[in-house]
């Protein structure tokens, strides 16, 4: 193999550290409490609040275990994402994502324009998605977006669909505690996601024989309200600790999912919980595979600090945007690479 692609290389304060820090990685939070049906137990669920609470506030980021999903529904989803990506180049393509419908599969993601080592594959979690047409904010006009159908492995749209519905029983039970944690009622946030915009990725992270050029995902933070990804073994995620901005390898837990805070949580908290850096290494070695679930709102969501939180002597960080609009800009910017930097929340920051 001969040089390696300029379009890859990160900066040189963005590349990755390849001696590796692990020790006091993100919480570990037992969801359990939440299963056990003969007699709730509500001094259980207060701990669990507490430790969720903590949790988002020193990391952003944590791992849970006991959270619901079937383990088999996750080994059946793994494995069809593993038969996925082994086809060649010209199949893949026949499910190719384009510039209006963003489902499906492309190996030229770039993320703050630098160009990121992985293929995915992007299914909605709601087929059809509504959505605004454009990112201009003068565009009333609303579409679309459809999921393709893979031929192969067979069932696959089927295993997806499944999988999504238990991800997302897992979403919407995160989303109560962080409510709670925060001094809401547990259902506060259920009205933004009754027409969600959700969806699940698959990547792919091939191995790449320069992982101290490049990433394979750049530093970046989640944009929408929560995200559910499932590694595997292999390992790779960092997340920039926020007590000292060191990058902090996730070790693989099997069957743990890990759970980010995203941009939306931190303006509906008002800054109370912040959304956290994360990147992801590749290694020359061996291949990984992660399928993170990214939990999205309505399009007409206007995001913006709720009032229970704010007042006068905490007043509202951030004015309104709307999450469609937000979301296709996104979009857009990360289909092909440009000179400017895309669309990031603190453009709505009041000073
Ligand atoms: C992402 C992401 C992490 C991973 O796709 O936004 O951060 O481990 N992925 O693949
Ligand atoms: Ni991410």
């Amino acid at each position: 193999m001969g040089d390696i692609d300029p379009a890859f290389v990160q900066e040189e304060e963005h590349r990755p550290k390849l001696s590796i820090i692990e020790a006091q990685g993100i919480p570990e939070i037992d969801l359990s409490p939440l299963f056990h049906h003969q007699v709730p137990n509500p001094s259980a669920i207060d701990a669990l609040v507490k430790e969720i609470g903590s949790a988002c506030k020193e990391w952003g980021f944590f791992q849970v275990t006991n959270h619901g999903v079937p383990q088999s529904l996750r080994q059946k989803l793994e494995e069809a994402s593993r038969l996925f990506f082994a086809q060649s180049l010209e199949e893949k393509r026949k499910v190719a994502r384009d510039a209006i419908n963003p489902s499906g599969y492309y190996d030229t993601e770039h993320t703050k324009n630098v160009r990121d080592w992985k293929e995915v594959f992007d299914f909605i979690s709601h087929d059809p998605t509504l959505i605004p047409l454009s990112s201009d904010e003068n565009d009333d006009r609303v579409t679309q977006w459809t999921n393709p159908s893979p031929q192969y492995p067979p069932q696959f749209r089927a295993i997806i669909e499944e999988y999504i519905q238990e991800v997302e029983k897992l979403a919407y039970r995160l989303l109560e505690l962080i409510a709670l944690s925060l001094g809401l009622e547990a259902k506060r946030f259920e009205e933004f996601f009754k027409d969600q915009t959700s969806f699940i990725r698959f990547n792919h992270y091939p191995p790449c024989p320069y992982p101290h050029l490049a990433l394979g995902v750049g530093r970046h933070k989640d944009a929408g309200a929560l995200t559910i990804l499932a590694q595997d073994e292999v390992g790779g995620l960092e997340v920039k600790r926020k007590s000292d901005q060191e990058w902090v390898l996730v070790k693989p837990t099997p069957d743990a999912y890990i759970i980010n805070v995203g941009d939306i949580i931190q303006v509906w908290s008002n800054d109370t919980y912040e959304s956290v850096e994360h990147r992801v290494m590749v290694n020359s070695a061996r291949e990984r595979f992660s399928i993170p679930f990214f939990f999205f709102p309505a399009h007409y969501t206007e995001v913006k600090p709720l009032e229970e939180l704010t007042n006068e002597e905490n007043p509202p960080k951030y004015r309104p945007y709307n999450w469609g609009k937000f979301l296709v800009n996104r979009k857009g910017s990360n289909f092909a690479k440009k000179k400017v930097e895309n669309i990031q929340i603190y453009h709505y920051k009041i000073a």
